[in-house]
């Protein structure tokens, strides 16, 4: 899990877009051209052939600019649990994520939206399905997401997470199905029917929360909150440049981060900072409840498969601490940036790139062009995000291990 991710491909045939599309597979299919002709404010030259693009200024690009929006800060009413839709591709981190979030009484889990990423959706949708039986929450219901990002081919980590996605622990098939409405629907719907009152928790790549805003830009406005796990302001896993979820989808994730919705990155710069230990897989092994033994036997699998590997044996819980900092406020420390993702570049697509205003926002020099005015190459600063810049791992560990051991006080 703390080793880098290395890409591996899976292929998919082009698909013509007709309109109208009834599933967030075909929706997603369609979207990778019609990202190109109509995200916000894109003028992409020679796209497909990876050679350099000019883009004109997005929207959040030209909005007066001001201190991002604190999104940690609940807009639960007081002794209320925040709601939460969790998006997600478990997924070792993913699993412990759910498993905090539904073993937290501070949060409600009003659906969950798995994606095609850490594995393809094939697997992502059954283990999410697996993991809300083991932890006796059926009653949360579960949509299929994407299959693929918007425009790119999709990239997997079997390899980090096990062959299917849980490190290769076999979990009976789940008996429970998803529900009839795609993550984009049904996210769309939550919301349009709780303006202000649903945090979203997305720690996949950010595909399906994309396709809900194109599909509906006004839902932007409603919501309060948007806690992510995803890009780095210190160097990728996947690449030099770009850490997974970002990398699988930087362009659902530059829509995503253009939204004008108060964000939370929680990005490697903290995450690869909290990794379990084997005192901490002790611990779960020993607690006699479904959910601490089923963290326990995913974790032990992936500390094994580590230790026989030659690899240092500890794992990074990345999306547990997504998780985290929305029970917590203080386990995190953020600070205001202007994220941009890069979504040009041949090696460094998905990186994000943090301004902090001390300098001027400024772009690569441009192209030359027949243009008259071409747009400016610096932009005003206005933080789009407040990105995690510090964690304290003990009081993570201390949240995390008793809620999943039923131990908590
Ligand atoms: C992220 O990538 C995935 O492999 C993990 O589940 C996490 O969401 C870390 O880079
Ligand atoms: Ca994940």
């Amino acid at each position: 899990m703390n080793r880098d991710h290395k890409s591996e491909q899976a292929g998919e045939p082009e698909k013509i877009c007709t309109g109208a599309t009834d599933s967030a597979r075909e929706q997603s299919l369609c979207t990778r051209r019609e990202f190109l002709a109509h995200s916000t404010g894109f003028a992409v030259a020679g796209a497909t052939g990876g050679l350099a693009a000019a883009r004109s200024l997005s929207a959040h690009e030209i909005r007066a600019r001001g201190n991002a929006p604190d999104s940690s800060v609940s807009n639960a009413a007081p002794g209320k649990p925040r709601r939460i839709i969790i998006d997600t591709d478990p997924g070792i981190d993913d699993a412990m994520a759910i498993f905090l979030a539904l073993r937290s009484p501070e949060l409600k889990v009003e659906a969950i939206t798995p994606v095609a990423g850490n594995v393809p959706l094939d697997l992502t949708l059954p283990n999410a399905l697996r993991l809300l039986e083991i932890a006796d929450r059926t009653d949360i219901p579960v949509a299929a997401g994407a299959s693929h990002p918007l425009v790119r081919r999709l990239a997997t980590a079997g390899h980090v997470h096990g062959v299917n996605g849980l490190a290769g622990v076999e979990f009976p098939e789940p008996k429970t199905k998803p529900v009839r409405e795609t993550a984009p629907e049904i996210i769309r719907r939550i919301l349009r029917e709780n303006p202000g009152e649903i945090t979203i928790v997305a720690v996949g790549p950010l595909t399906n929360v994309a396709l809900a805003l194109r599909a509906d830009p006004e839902l932007a406005n409603m919501i309060p909150a948007i806690a992510i796990m995803g890009g780095s302001l210190s160097g990728g896993n996947m690449t030099p440049a770009a850490e997974f979820n970002l990398y699988v989808d930087p362009e659902a994730a530059r829509i995503v981060f253009d939204a004008n919705i108060p964000l939370t990155m929680v990005g490697l710069d903290v995450t690869r900072k909290c990794r379990v230990s084997e005192e901490h897989i002790k611990q779960l092994e020993a607690a006699n409840n479904p959910v601490s033994q089923a963290a326990g036997k995913i974790l032990r699998a992936t500390y094994e498969r580590m230790r026989h590997g030659g690899e240092v044996t500890d794992i990074d819980l990345h999306d547990a601490l997504a998780v985290a900092s929305l029970i917590d406020h203080d386990v995190i420390t953020r600070k205001d940036y202007y994220v941009e993702v890069e979504t040009v570049g041949e090696w460094t697509a998905g990186q994000t790139l943090g301004y902090d205003g001390h300098g001027p926002v400024r772009k690569s020099p441009q192209m030359e062009t027949s243009a008259p005015e071409p747009p400016p190459t610096e932009l005003p600063y206005k933080p789009n995000a407040q990105v995690a810049v510090g964690v304290d791992p003990d009081r993570f560990f201390r949240l995390l291990i008793p809620r999943l051991t039923g131990s908590a006080g």
